[in-house]
């Protein structure tokens, strides 16, 4: 393990469960992969632009002058996707928001998406280019998403793994903090998780 890249999203700073959650398994890599590099992104404060029309056509042309000509149109999607590609571990922290994943990390997942360099299509089929890589999501709801009668509403943990396994991320970890609305699952949330990330594959 050389490279961990985590994402953080939400902006409760210490009042955040899934950030507390991502610190003690940020903790536990530390103590696992002493010397691996670990690089965090505070998703809530980088403030990542939504694609543009410049933007999209530098990272889609095919056109090695006009891809030149917007080199810097392309550099911040650039540079999050080679940190991506290097990446031996992915983790996603974030909360559920209106039974899907806040726009800021929708933001990360579209400069990071992109053809010819995270996935391409090849004899009709895609394939994923960010190979050898597992991935933990660390996911905060009010409500409960794993069983029960919201199953259907998380939008969340589905979607990140479609679009993770995309991209060819396929060994993918899930921690869930939820019920973080409901008092009598509350208090024991953060623990339960805690807990969990002990028994984390790693
Ligand atoms: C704008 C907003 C929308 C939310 N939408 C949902 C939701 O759709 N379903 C749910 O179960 N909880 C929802 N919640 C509750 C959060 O998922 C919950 O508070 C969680 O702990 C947030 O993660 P964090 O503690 O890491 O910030 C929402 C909270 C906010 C602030």
């Amino acid at each position: 393990m050389n490279n961990i890249l985590m994402i953080e999203v939400s902006p409760r700073g210490a009042d955040s469960a899934s950030r507390s959650v991502a610190d003690t398994l940020a903790a536990r890599l530390g103590d696992l992969y002493p010397s691996a590099r670990l690089v965090r992104h505070d998703l809530a404060v980088e403030h990542l632009p939504h694609l543009d029309d410049v933007t999209l056509r530098a990272i889609t042309t095919r056109d090695p002058a006009e891809a030149s000509r917007l080199k810097e149109a392309a550099r911040r999607s650039d540079q999050l996707t080679d940190e991506l590609l290097q990446s031996d571990l992915l983790v996603i922290a974030t909360p559920m928001w209106n039974f899907g994943i806040p726009s800021v990390l929708k933001a990360w997942i579209d400069l990071v998406v992109r053809p010819g360099r995270s996935f391409q299509y090849s004899n009709g089929s895609v394939v994923g280019l960010a190979k050898d890589k597992k991935a933990i999501l660390v996911l905060a709801s009010g409500g409960v998403f794993t069983e029960g009668p919201w199953r259907a509403w998380d939008f969340v943990e589905p979607y990140l793994r479609q679009i993770l396994g995309f991209i060819g991320i396929t060994d993918v970890q899930t921690l869930r903090v939820e019920g973080m609305n409901i008092p009598a699952l509350a208090a024991d949330a953060v623990p339960k998780a805690n807990k969990a990330v002990a028994d984390l594959a790693l």
